[in-house]
């Protein structure tokens, strides 16, 4: 019986394909033409503006009205932008910088957006035509059509020959990302040069080493061999901006045998009695390097495993970062705390900026 089934099967999928073949299609992909009447094409309408020139012209100018008034949005956010600056803690300027940046940017879209479809609806060539399927690969005749086919849509498209609207639209394109080059500059503080900010940090000569983040001063008998702490600036916590700060200044603070250490020259008053201090934001991309291996002495970076050793002053010994952890030089105040000779001796930080 299961036989005879089986066979059933096979003998009706060789009636099919024998019919396929028959008619000339394949499985799977055919659609037999016979079996589907075909529609024909609903008869042309001719638009108001195929028939009626001044019709044609009326649409002519509101396309290239459409466009100077995205180009008009565009000059208006980048206006905004300067009329309405962003001031520190100051709700109502970011509420009125973004609204009318927003309306600019909005008017800017929506003039190339609308201008485009009525373009296309009330000017461009509109009669139906019918594009045969046909193999992937193109012939060489396809390519040639190709060719021609990109003539006619600049010759019914009027591209080439409308120069007030192709000019307009390529300068409302020009436009549009303007407001948004602008904006780049609205990440960076008002009024300061943000390479400046960047090249610096808090500490300078005399600010104290304090615990992160309770901002408790450290004395240097505090600090026993093989220990390790997270340190901020004195008066870090009091700033506004003390976020902003901290992503600068914050350090890795560690005492070794004075006797372990590797010291360059110049650096030798850096350091107090084996006690060592170093920028705790990676060189790589900028995460905290908060792993320190009492043993071997590095710190580790848990982002993309840079590696620095501690006792040949930082220097890489592992992963992506480039150049050593800035060391901050350090001193001791009359009353045994821990303070810091001046600021960083280079920006602290990713790689890109010892290239300034
Ligand atoms: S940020 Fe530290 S290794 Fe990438």
């Amino acid at each position: 019986m299961a036989h005879d089934e089986v066979s059933g099967h096979d003998a009706t999928a060789s009636d099919s394909s024998a019919v396929e073949a028959s008619r000339g299609t394949s499985t799977g992909t055919a659609v037999i033409a016979s079996d589907v009447a075909n529609p024909g094409e609903p008869p042309h309408r001719e638009r108001i503006t195929d028939l009626d020139p001044k019709e044609a012209k009326k649409a002519q100018r509101s396309i290239y009205t459409l466009f100077y008034l995205s180009i008009a949005g565009s000059i208006f956010a980048l206006a905004a932008y300067m009329a309405f600056p962003i001031e520190d803690g100051d709700i109502s300027a970011i509420r009125l910088n973004t609204m009318f940046i927003g309306i600019g940017c909005a008017l800017a879209l929506f003039g190339i957006g609308l201008a485009a479809v009525h373009w296309g609806k009330a000017l461009m060539y509109d009669k139906e035509g019918i594009d045969e399927r046909h193999p992937v690969r193109g012939t060489d005749e396809t390519r040639a059509r190709a060719v021609e086919i990109f003539h006619e849509a600049d010759q019914e498209s009027g591209f080439g020959r409308r120069t007030l609207i192709r000019n307009s639209l390529i300068g409302a394109i020009i436009a549009f990302p303007l407001p948004g080059l602008v904006l780049f500059r609205g990440l960076a503080p008002q009024d300061q040069d943000p390479v400046e900010l960047l090249s610096h940090t808090m500490w300078e000569k005399g600010a104290r080493l304090t615990l992160d983040p309770s901002g408790i001063p450290v004395k240097a008998s505090d600090v026993t061999i093989g220990s390790a702490f997270h340190i901020i600036p004195e008066g870090l916590n009091d700033r506004h901006d003390w976020l902003e700060q901290k992503a600068k200044a914050a350090v890795l603070l560690m005492r070794l045998n004075p006797d372990d250490l590797n010291i360059t020259p110049g650096r030798e008053s850096w350091s107090y009695d084996g006690i060592v201090a170093y920028s705790k934001i990676c060189t790589h991309v900028g995460c905290p390097v908060a792993l320190y291996e009492q043993q071997t002495h590095h710190l580790l970076c848990p982002c993309h495993q840079s590696t620095f050793d501690v006792v040949n002053e930082c220097e890489v010994i592992f992963g992506p970062a480039k150049r050593p952890l800035p060391q901050l030089p350090i001193t001791v105040d009359d009353e045994g705390y821990l303070v810091a000779q001046s600021d960083f001796h280079e920006p602290v930080g990713p790689s890109f900026w010892e290239r300034q």
